[in-house]
């Protein structure tokens, strides 16, 4: 095994991308003829034009519901859900052992407490047979992801909510426009939670949004987002920039679904690493980034981090998971169980970054080549 592993593509040659990832946002012409007619119209420089409106209208045709309500980021839509199902300081939200960390803080923001529950060992979303255990009479809410190309089982955990009178913010930050048990990501909760970030499927640089079809919770969020005077707005220019991606997002989305099926199968058998699995019944993921387990058990031991760093030599952009909430102390959480697939999580995933599931599937193979050379370099 080579010691420095950065030298790997050195040692075993070219790297596979010498070109390095694709970029990040990608060029767009539409975005383009977007930004250079609210240069041209002033809208770029106004308090309120039509874009934030438009794009609003465009998510509620896109969610299917009644209401849109566009924000600063998807950290903060997180925190207007919240507030919008009611959670109140000293009401207790559960939400997965693993996930965004600024999910934990959204919670504490308002006052409430944080309840781990586990995930489920090949989804990477909450567990949702560890929810009734998780449930007090301060439980206010669930707060549930669909994370790194995996899908909750959202119909099972809204038919559980709804017989305790628990509200659910579902978190499609990751996954806007996918196809979740036959509806779109967000809307089997009683709001969902879009992002606009800067390495977002949907990019506006920052940026996030909720859907809800209940019209209290879009009015208790608006006035938490206003604050008397929009206080967390997404601005005229970002959402100017958002609408034509909107309008292209199934299109993206059925090509990133493509890709990262073939991408499953072709490396389905490589040592090492075991992908995100989501049962076919839950539809399909909006695949954000691309999660494998990476399980050096097979590779002589070769932590994460070597691999993680060698499949950057090679040119694709693969880093490390989120870092989990399982060391949060009591004081902050309360946790239900040991939360083992959690703490495996925060261990062991690697994920791929989503901008190569929108090239050709020639790259795609590239990246099988990739993890395969440097696979074999680690046994
Ligand atoms: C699942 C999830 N929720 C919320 C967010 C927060 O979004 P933002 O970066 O727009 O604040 C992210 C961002 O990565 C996320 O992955």
């Amino acid at each position: 095994m080579a010691n420095d592993l950065k030298q790997l593509a050195l040692d075993g040659g070219a790297p596979i991308f010498p070109e390095g990832p694709p970029a990040w946002p990608r060029a767009d012409d539409d975005v383009r003829a977007a930004l250079l007619a609210a240069y041209e119209d002033g809208s770029w420089g106004k308090y309120d034009a039509q874009h934030v409106a438009e794009l609003c209208a465009e998510l509620t045709k896109l969610h299917h519901v009644e209401h849109a309500l566009a924000c600063c980021s998807g950290t903060f839509a997180v925190e207007l859900a919240l507030r919008g199902v009611k959670v109140r300081p000293g009401d207790e939200v559960i939400l997965a052992g693993y996930d965004f960390p600024g999910n934990f803080r959204a919670v504490e923001a308002i006052g409430a407490r944080a309840v781990l529950v586990d995930i489920e060992p090949h989804t990477w979303c909450l567990a949702v047979e560890q929810v009734e255990a998780a449930i007090s009479p301060e439980t206010k809410a669930v707060l549930v992801s669909h994370l790194h190309g995996g899908v909750a089982d959202m119909e099972r955990l809204v038919a559980l909510c709804r017989a305790r009178g628990i509200a659910v913010v579902e978190d499609a930050c990751q996954s806007p426009g996918s196809e979740v048990q036959g509806r779109v990501a967000g809307t089997w909760g009683d709001v969902g939670v879009l992002s606009f970030g800067g390495s977002k499927l949907l990019t506006a640089g920052r940026g996030g949004a909720i859907v809800t079809n209940d019209a209290q919770i879009a009015q208790r969020a608006k006035i938490a987002c206003e604050r008397g005077n929009n206080a967390f707005p997404l601005s005229e220019l970002q959402a100017a920039v958002l609408c034509p991606q909107l309008r292209r997002l199934p299109v993206d989305n059925a090509l990133r679904l493509a890709n990262a099926t073939r991408l499953r199968m072709l490396t389905a058998a490589l040592p090492g690493l075991i992908p995100v699995t989501s049962p076919p019944e839950r539809g399909s993921s909006g695949y954000y980034k691309f999660a494998w387990s990476y399980a050096p058990a097979t590779l002589d031991g070769a932590p994460r981090e070597s691999f993680v760093a060698a499949m950057q030599a090679e040119g694709v952009a693969i880093g490390a998971g989120f870092r989990s909430f399982v060391g949060r102390s009591a004081t902050r959480c309360r946790r239900v169980g040991n939360l083992p697939h959690s703490r495996e999580a925060a261990e062991a995933t690697v994920l791929l970054h989503h901008p190569v599931l929108l090239s050709s599937t020639e790259t795609v193979d590239r990246v099988v080549l990739a993890l395969r050379k440097v696979l074999t370099a680690l046994q």
